[in-house]
């Protein structure tokens, strides 16, 4: 049909974009190839859909071009989600920074999505990839998993490349070069990192431990949990920071953030003279953890009172300024984003519309638009699915 709009991808910006266009009088069918709409929304959040953030601001968004994801968050906010998510009556609560989940489960966003796209009349295919696409007459021809499909506009809603167990693919990548579309490169982000050799040894044993530090790399820092495990290290801040990260490149990691440990250590000298530096540091953050500091600091048992100031002010230095270098990410089996991906040059920030195929449209994940953890990337969904869908 001519007229009818299809969105390849029955994920958070697809379903978004559905019900969006569907409500202003379009007819929309929604391919997806997993037997289930909305699975990256089912598991996300430990199941409790980290739906949006109050605080969402374009400056929690990575992208070459970075005023690309302004207009669409504007006109459809964190608020615009959290009244949709009122109206349906899911009750919800902020864990942190903004971050807000679901009181019962993501189960809840998923039957939102579908019933407003029941509401609206849009039609679900389940169980049916799409594997490829080419312009035709006025629109596009699709060829489907059941036989070839036509359509007027079509929406490349097919997500990134993390977790392929899950249905990811680079479908959209394909279809936006096929259409002279330019990629930013891609690679795993909102990841733990892997050690190896000589760095993973040096938290053996500890792993499950978790403390709050300040991370930085890339020119970006942020505060939060870092979580040890038996592979690397995990955790808030950690996932964060991936995002910035590039291979070959030290973490800096200060292990007590908010504090002059220089200073702290020349004052406990004075204050508490016969503890040591794994006792100080004890007070501070898990036992295990601060012996480990200690040791590997090579200052784990004489007292305070033993050592010069310059060695304790070295040691504090340290403690601020701690130096790990990953041997690499754990990539998309584990990553909750792919940074990177179809470049926003020639697609139009207002409809989410390519500047060089009339009537295809690029929205969420598969852009070059990534957010900081914390429920940013499913308001990216939102608002560039609900861009396209008034565009459409
Ligand atoms: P998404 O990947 O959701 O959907 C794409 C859909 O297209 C999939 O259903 C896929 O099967 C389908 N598809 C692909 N190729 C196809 C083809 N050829 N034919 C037909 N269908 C095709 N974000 C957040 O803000 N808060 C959170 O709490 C979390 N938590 C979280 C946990 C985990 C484990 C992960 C992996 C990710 C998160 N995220 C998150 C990130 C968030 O899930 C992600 O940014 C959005 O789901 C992206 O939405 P999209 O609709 O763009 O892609």
């Amino acid at each position: 049909m001519d007229g009818e709009v299809c969105i390849i991808g029955g994920g958070a910006a697809g379903l978004m974009c559905a019900m969006t266009a569907a409500r202003r009088g379009r007819r929309v069918r929604v391919i997806e190839h997993a037997r289930q709409v909305g699975r990256k929304i089912l598991m996300s959040g430990g199941g409790r859909c980290n739906f949006t953030n109050l605080y969402t601001a374009p400056d929690n968004f990575l992208s070459a071009n970075p005023h690309f994801c302004k207009s669409a968050l504007a006109r459809y906010s964190q608020w615009d989600f959290i009244a949709l998510v009122e109206q349906h009556g899911i009750a919800y609560h902020e864990k942190e920074a903004g971050q807000l989940f679901c009181d019962e489960s993501s189960k809840e966003i998923v039957r939102m999505l579908l019933a407003e796209c029941a509401e609206a009349g849009v039609e679900i295919v389940t169980g049916c990839a799409v594997l490829a696409v080419r312009a035709s007459g006025s629109g596009f021809t699709l060829q489907t998993a059941r036989g070839p499909l036509d359509c007027g506009r079509l929406v490349l809603a097919s997500g990134g490349l993390s977790i392929p167990k899950m249905g990811a693919t680079g479908f959209a990548y394909e279809i936006a070069q096929q259409f002279g579309h330019a990629l930013e490169p891609t690679r795993a982000a909102l990841v733990p990192f892997t050690l190896s050799g000589r760095p993973l040894q040096d938290w053996e044993g500890l792993a499950g431990l978790s403390h709050p530090v300040r991370v930085s790399a890339g020119g970006m820092s942020f505060d939060g949990a870092l979580l040890l495990t038996h592979r690397g290290l995990s955790g808030p801040a950690i996932l964060q920071i991936s995002s910035y990260w590039s291979p070959g490149e030290d973490l800096a990691i200060d292990w007590l953030p908010g504090q002059d440990a220089a200073s702290a250590l020349l004052a406990a000298k004075r204050g508490s003279p016969a503890q040591s530096l794994a006792g100080w540091l004890a007070a501070q953050m898990p036992r295990r953890l601060a012996q480990r500091l200690a040791e590997l600091a090579g200052a784990e048992e004489a007292p305070l009172a033993q050592r010069r100031d310059a060695e304790l002010s070295a040691l504090g230095a340290r403690l601020n300024d701690w130096r790990i270098r990953p041997s690499g990410t754990e990539g998309y089996r584990t990553a909750e984003v792919t940074l990177g991906g179809v470049s926003t040059e020639a697609v139009s920030s207002t409809s989410m519309e390519s500047a060089l195929q009339p009537g295809l449209h690029f929205v969420g994940e598969a852009l070059d638009v990534t957010g900081h953890l914390g429920g940013f990337n499913f308001q990216w969904a939102w608002a560039s699915g609900h861009a396209a869908g008034q565009a459409l």
